[in-house]
């Protein structure tokens, strides 16, 4: 009943510190942080590679087993549910291979761990390169380098001036600039920009080749609890601009590619039509809702600006603004995708590959008996999970695809 879907953007259509671990302490603090805490002497790392080095602290360690703090990935030992809530999402995902076949058919379909995120490598904690996409579609970003650094300054030299200029020279970086408790540059010193990533002229050092990012990192603001359950409130990033160009620093032709040619950034200025859509739709069916209380972060949007005052004031995680988007807003990669991983292919928000995400008031399961074309292999614990802990009465019994969102269909 689900179909196994794929949203072919159809072409024609174009359519479209040292052992400390990152739950506690200020570390980073926007810039480069202690030395030894990543390196054993400048410049031999503390770990295999650059990425199991973060990993050091990054992973949640064995006696964590909530979303918290900075941890970007769940140890597969410890738990088989990916624990860790935040906006990116948890890398353990890249590790869950799904597969399943229909009640009569010798077909198996697949939903293999890799598709469900960035493969980032990590020898030390068993994360590897992708085996199908050997460099960033759109782009030729080699696969077997991505890594944290990849996207991470590790030593957090981009910052943002008063001015609102990106450089990695001048004032020292006073704290980290990600966050709406973040202080605001001024004469005195400037923050690091948003998550420390990295922007014009960077490639790791050891990368050889010529991949040096053209676009500055995107102006957003995290609220302060960031790595959380979603089901009582919202977490929100305000996402201000430029995070479809920062992508395109690696995915450079990605919207020049027939099978993927949804508009963003200032070309997706949002119509009248799509604003109050967005505004309107509760869930599948019901579309009494007001511009108030719109938002919603599986479907995330630019608000088409760079105005820090402005994006401090919307992010938050406690429910207190969850205005929907106007006419200035925007489309982005990560109105559909996450950053590092999530429980579907193509690291979606939700599942883009079947045309229901609740079946019959349930989150579809291979343990709840629900059709295996909804269910996909997983677990109904495991859906609640990729949807960041929302109870299953947040949707509709019979959920369609949240495209219908902006374009409501049914
Ligand atoms: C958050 C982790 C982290 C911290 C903190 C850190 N480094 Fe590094 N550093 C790295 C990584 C990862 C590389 C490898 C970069 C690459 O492969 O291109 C590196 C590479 C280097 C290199 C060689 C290549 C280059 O980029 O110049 C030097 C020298 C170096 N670090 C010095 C330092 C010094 C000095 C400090 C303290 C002031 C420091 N690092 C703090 C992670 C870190
Ligand atoms: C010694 C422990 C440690 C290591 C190693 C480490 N981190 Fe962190 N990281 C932390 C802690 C603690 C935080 C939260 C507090 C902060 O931002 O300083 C954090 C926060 C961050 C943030 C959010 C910062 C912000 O201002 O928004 C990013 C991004 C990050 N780390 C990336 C990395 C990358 C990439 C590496 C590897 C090159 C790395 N970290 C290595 C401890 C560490
Ligand atoms: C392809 C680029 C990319 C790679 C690779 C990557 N990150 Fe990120 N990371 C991002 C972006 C973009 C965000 C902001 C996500 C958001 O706000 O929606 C982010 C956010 C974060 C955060 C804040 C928590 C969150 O999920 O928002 C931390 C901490 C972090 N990254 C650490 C890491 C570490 C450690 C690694 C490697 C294990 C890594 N990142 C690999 C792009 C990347
Ligand atoms: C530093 C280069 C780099 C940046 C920046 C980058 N990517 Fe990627 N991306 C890659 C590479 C390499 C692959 C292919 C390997 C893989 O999927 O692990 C990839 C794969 C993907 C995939 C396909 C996943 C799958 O397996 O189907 C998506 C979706 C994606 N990226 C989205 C994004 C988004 C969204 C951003 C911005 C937040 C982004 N990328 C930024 C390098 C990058
Ligand atoms: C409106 C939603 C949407 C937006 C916006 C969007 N994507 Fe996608 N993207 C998808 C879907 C859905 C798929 C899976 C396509 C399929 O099933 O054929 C996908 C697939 C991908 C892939 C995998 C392609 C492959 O060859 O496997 C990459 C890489 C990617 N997107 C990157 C990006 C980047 C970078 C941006 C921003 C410039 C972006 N996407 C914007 C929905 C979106
Ligand atoms: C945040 C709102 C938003 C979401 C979510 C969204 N779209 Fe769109 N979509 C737009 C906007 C804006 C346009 C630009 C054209 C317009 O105004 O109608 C567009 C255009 C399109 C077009 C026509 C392309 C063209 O160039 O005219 C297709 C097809 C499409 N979207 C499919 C999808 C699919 C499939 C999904 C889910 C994977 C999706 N959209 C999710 C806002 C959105």
């Amino acid at each position: 009943m689900c179909g196994s879907r794929r949203y072919l953007f159809v072409a024609a259509l174009i359519i479209l510190s040292a052992g400390a671990s990152s739950g506690e302490t200020v570390f980073h603090n926007g810039g480069t942080g202690s030395c030894q805490g990543c390196h054993t002497t400048p410049p031999e790392l503390r770990a295999s590679d650059s990425s199991s080095t973060c990993l050091l602290c990054h992973q949640a360690p064995l006696n964590v087993l909530v979303p918290s703090g900075a941890y970007v990935a769940t140890d597969t030992r410890i738990s088989p549910m990916c624990l860790q809530l935040a906006p990116g999402g948890d890398f353990c995902w890249v590790k869950k291979d799904y597969r399943w076949s229909l009640t009569g058919s010798a077909q198996t379909f697949y939903s293999r761990g890799e598709r469900h995120g960035h493969n980032i490598v990590a020898q030390d904690f068993g994360f590897s390169a992708d085996t199908r996409l050997l460099h960033a579609p759109g782009g030729n970003y080699p696969s077997i380098s991505l890594s944290c650094i990849s996207c991470h300054d590790p030593h957090g030299n981009y910052r943002r001036s008063a001015s609102g200029a990106i450089s990695t020279e001048g004032l020292p970086i006073i704290a980290s600039g990600s966050y709406s408790t973040s202080p605001d540059p001024s004469p005195k010193g400037t923050v690091g920009t948003y998550r420390m990533l990295a922007g014009r002229g960077y490639q790791p050092k050891s990368l050889g080749g010529i991949y040096a990012f053209t676009a500055d990192p995107p102006a957003a603001v995290a609220p302060p609890l960031y790595n959380r359950a979603e089901s009582v409130s919202e977490t929100r990033v305000a996402y201000g601009s430029g995070m479809s160009e920062w992508c395109q620093n690696c995915h450079v032709n990605i919207n020049d590619n027939a099978t993927h040619l949804h508009p963003v950034g200032v070309r997706s200025q949002l119509s009248n039509a799509i604003v109050s859509n967005y505004n309107g739709y509760v869930t599948t069916g019901k579309l009494t809702g007001v511009y108030a209380s719109a938002y919603t972060s599986l479907v995330p949007f630019e608000m088409g600006t760079s105005d820090y005052a402005f994006l401090k004031s919307v992010a938050n995680s406690d429910g207190s603004v969850l205005t929907g988007p106007t006419r200035s807003a925007t489309v982005m990669c990560l109105t559909c995708h996450r950053a590092h991983a999530s429980g579907w292919d193509s690291m979606a928000r939700w599942n883009t590959q079947s045309v229901f995400i609740t079946f019959n008031g349930l989150y579809p399961g291979i343990d709840n008996g629900a059709p295996a074309e909804c269910a996909q292999g997983r677990s109904a614990l495991e859906a609640q999970k990729a949807f960041y802990d929302r109870p299953v009465t947040m949707f509709a019994p019979f959920q369609r695809a949240l495209c219908n969102k902006c374009h409501v269909a049914d």
